[in-house]
């Protein structure tokens, strides 16, 4: 027989996570039977069915969608505009009135919702059938809640590694599990393009294929003989796109122009700024094979941006813009030319090659803005030619975003130094493929993106704007800052070759990180072995791993990886936080700097 009896208070608090704004655990518990009727304002609609399939599969119970405003309802969700953006309160009731209410602000609000009703339910609410005498029991309490930050996002690079569309769904699923509500989705590469574009054909036929990739860090030069390669057709993409909104996550898609290339010039070579054939790449690190910076290139990549338009709803796309090195367009003198027929010279009056980065993400982000979109490019593109409408993602460091800021630019959050979940978690020799910086869960868990720079993560960024305004961090006069969206934490696949790799980078170090973007009112110190992080763990130990392990996520133990999570003999590279921070003083307007390696 079923337990469907409403039983005593939980012994054990339910550990949310991301903590919630406010939680109080009153006496005994409810439980939702079968049959139970769910009542949505229709503007919330999507988050409540979301919250149903998965409650129906997990406790093996049918629940009746009825009527907003039914009589009866059991399970209710209603709007309340008096609550900020996003947020939520929600009411489980042992006594009168119905087992469940929540009030939402908006349809972000309901989702938020309906994930901590998931998560109040215990791990068994993240399995995909019921286990025998299941029951759908919550804890008579009340939550009052609403985001920290409005962009709580999170990169996946499914250029570097293809991850079949099954993946990158259940990766979306848990992205909103955590409250995060932007996926960007990094679909090209110098390594792979992953999204088939109907009027370039041989993008995928060519580009989405690679001979071989390196084992370990590029330094190796060590190659694995098999072919890897994969895309996503127009259909996935609609399909993930719609799965996502479905559960209140938008997916930003991103293609990464002028550099991180290669793949595209194997396809179509005449974009190139060197003549010749080349292979999608098959090694790490930063490649000079870059576009011709042509209207030629502006006009191929607005006719991608006109597809990704159509089957992208968000209204962000990224264009990239990381590391871009001007060697390629420097050998040219008729680049030099074209550059200082636009205008764009340096202090010495002669063409300026590097200012074509900025110039050629201007065309693209214009056309963008044309189409109803905003562009988001990274750091390095941040100079006197970028369009004061696009937002950039500081990933070099906390002053770069101060600088952009200032100069009147939107900002998302993404310090390597901090929210790079690719790079290494522990120190240990068993830790698979080391590279980057070491940044444990405690670390993540330890990030502040809302509180002034401390200074060791800083990058020097100095210059004028084409307006005038200063690029250097100093207020510019007359022109408002610009606002802090949020912050992003980077999963690059470079070694992640799977959605298993993916786990184990991801999680639980994910689960820290979006509790720092999400939860209002954490303490300030939560530095590693403080009282807050420490809290922390033990939440995460006590009751969220149990949610994981019920999700089936293969996530690094906090003792350290499974042995089968290990890869011997497969070679990282490490880096040194201190070390580089003494030496990466300035690196200049355009960012890129010679003989610098990238992430790893
Ligand atoms: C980056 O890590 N190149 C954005």
């Amino acid at each position: 027989m079923p337990d469907t009896a409403a039983g005593p208070a939980a012994t054990v608090p339910p550990g949310l996570v991301p903590a919630p704004a406010s939680l109080q655990v009153a006496e005994g518990c409810v439980v939702v039977p079968d049959g139970a009727r769910l009542a949505a304002a229709p503007q919330l609609a999507p988050a409540a069915r979301a919250w149903r399939r998965t409650a129906e599969a997990a406790f093996g119970i049918d629940i009746a969608t009825v009527e907003a405003g039914a009589p009866d309802a059991d399970v209710v969700v209603v709007l309340d505009a008096a609550l900020p953006p996003g947020g939520y309160r929600l009411r489980v009731g042992a006594g009168q009135g119905p087992l469940v209410e929540a009030a939402c602000a908006d349809l972000a609000g309901a989702h938020a919702a309906a994930q901590t009703l998931r998560q109040l339910a215990g791990p068994a609410a993240f399995r995909y059938a019921p286990a025998p005498a299941a029951v759908l029991r919550l804890p008579a309490c009340e939550v009052t809640d609403a985001p920290r930050l409005e962009w709580r996002g999170v990169l996946l690079d499914v250029a570097r590694h293809f991850l079949p569309k099954a993946d990158v769904l259940r990766f979306v699923d848990l992205a909103a599990a955590h409250h995060l509500d932007v996926l960007q989705l990094h679909l090209t590469d110098d390594q792979g393009w992953r999204l088939a574009v109907d009027a370039y054909p041989r993008l995928t036929e060519v580009g989405s294929w690679r001979g071989e990739s390196t084992v370990g860090t590029w330094r190796t030069g060590r190659g694995d003989g098999r072919p890897h390669g994969g895309c996503y057709s127009r259909a996935d993409v609609r399909e993930i796109v719609a799965y996502a909104r479905e559960r209140g996550v938008t997916v930003v898609p991103e293609i990464d122009v002028p550099g991180h290339v290669q793949a595209v010039l194997a396809a179509y070579p005449e974009l190139a700024a060197r003549a010749g054939a080349r292979a999608v790449r098959t090694t790490w690190g930063i490649s000079d094979d870059v576009l011709d910076p042509s209207p030629r290139a502006v006009e191929f990549f607005a006719r991608v941006l006109d597809q990704v338009c159509e089957d992208f709803d968000a209204p962000f796309v990224a264009l990239g813009g990381d590391e871009v090195p001007t060697t390629a367009w420097r050998e040219r003198p008729d680049v030099v030319a074209r550059a200082a027929g636009l205008g764009l010279v340096g202090p010495d009056g002669a063409g300026d090659v590097a200012r074509l980065h900025g110039w050629f993400l201007a065309r693209l982000a214009e056309h963008l803005r044309s189409r109803g979109r905003r562009a988001v490019v990274w750091d390095e593109a941040f100079g006197p030619d970028l369009p004061r409408d696009v937002v950039v993602t500081a990933w070099r460091g906390t002053a770069v975003a101060r600088a952009a800021r200032a100069a009147g630019h939107d900002v998302v959050l993404a310090p390597e130094q901090h929210v790079y979940l690719d790079h290494r978690q522990g120190h240990g020799a068993d830790e698979p493929v080391p590279v980057g910086f070491l940044r444990t869960l405690e670390d993540v868990y330890a990030f502040e993106p809302v509180a002034e720079p401390d200074g060791v993560t800083g990058v020097a960024v100095r210059g004028a704007r084409a307006d005038g305004a200063p690029v250097d961090g100093a207020p510019a006069r007359g022109v408002a800052p610009g606002r802090l969206l949020g912050a992003q934490a980077q999963v690059w696949t470079e070694h992640l070759d799977s959605a298993r790799r993916i786990d184990y980078a991801a999680f639980p170090r994910l689960a820290a990180f979006a509790e720092v973007a999400w939860t209002r009112g954490l303490p300030a110190d939560r530095a590693p072995g403080s009282r807050a992080s420490r809290a922390f763990v033990e939440r995460l130990r006590t009751a969220h791993l149990p949610r994981l392990d019920a999700a089936g996520v293969e996530y690094r133990p906090l003792a350290g990886p499974h042995p089968w999570q290990t890869r011997p003999g497969v070679q990282g590279h490490l880096r040194d936080l201190a070390a580089e921070v003494a030496v990466a003083g300035d690196v200049g307007l355009g960012g890129w700097v010679e003989g610098r390696a990238g992430a790893e």
